[in-house]
């Protein structure tokens, strides 16, 4: 009788290890890759963003704002652990077009020091807000060091604030090496995105983090996509 209970243990054991390989067999291996970044904050939707990238095993890339983090620290640091990357996208979301290359200098340091201060990192890559950019501003990026990340996918999400809206613009403009462009400040960002990437990952699309997906950058060069 006991040999018959131990049997039947293994043969469900078996079974367990059996379905797990099953799962593992389903599982889509991604073959081309985006990168998703989100600007802004971090804000009052990051948190939610956060787990549901960890649920999925996703790594992003956060175009915080200086300002934002000294509100919410404990949400940026929690970015940094889960591994995302972050980028430098000012202070205060000053257009940098409009302020001279001194305030410019300020506004990128900054926030730069308070993400060492909190995180012991510091941004590699920066995004100018608006996208406004001229020579002087790219010549500034230059001297600090940063290569400038634009986009190619535009969600659109500032401006709709809708979930299907956003969704719908990220799917008829998604390629392989897209750079797609959102904001975790938006309730309907986080709702887009709960849809955006069961949908990329069946369409076969891996995740990577800006860095991960361009490469080799130069400082005050402007990336809008990964190839
Ligand atoms: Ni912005």
């Amino acid at each position: 009788m006991i040999y018959l209970i131990l049997g039947m243990m293994v043969s469900f054991l078996l079974n367990m290890v059996n379905n797990e390989i099953e799962v593992s067999n389903i599982h889509i291996e991604p073959t081309k890759f985006v990168a998703l970044t989100f600007d802004d904050g971090p804000g009052p939707y990051t948190d939610k963003l956060l787990d549901f990238l960890y649920e999925y095993n996703i790594v992003a890339t956060f175009y915080v704002m200086g300002f934002a983090v000294s509100r919410r620290e404990d949400t940026f640091i929690r970015t940094v652990n889960l591994g995302h990357e972050i980028g430098n996208h000012t202070w205060l979301h000053e257009n940098l077009v409009d302020i001279t290359t001194e305030e410019g200098i300020k506004t990128y340091t900054k926030t730069s020091d308070l993400i060492y201060n909190l995180a012991g990192i510091r941004p590699q890559t920066a995004r100018p807000p608006f996208g406004a950019l001229d020579e002087e501003v790219e010549e500034m990026h230059e001297y600090l060091g940063y290569p400038i990340i634009l986009w190619s996918v535009d969600t659109r999400d500032w401006e709709t604030r809708d979930a299907y809206e956003i969704y719908n613009e990220t799917m008829a403009n998604i390629s392989d090496g897209s750079i797609i462009l959102m904001h975790d400040i938006h309730k309907s960002t986080y709702e887009a995105i709960r849809k955006i990437i069961p949908s990329l990952i069946e369409m076969g699309f891996g995740f990577k983090t800006v860095s991960d997906l361009i490469g080799d950058m130069q400082p005050g060069n402007i990336y809008r996509r990964g190839n």
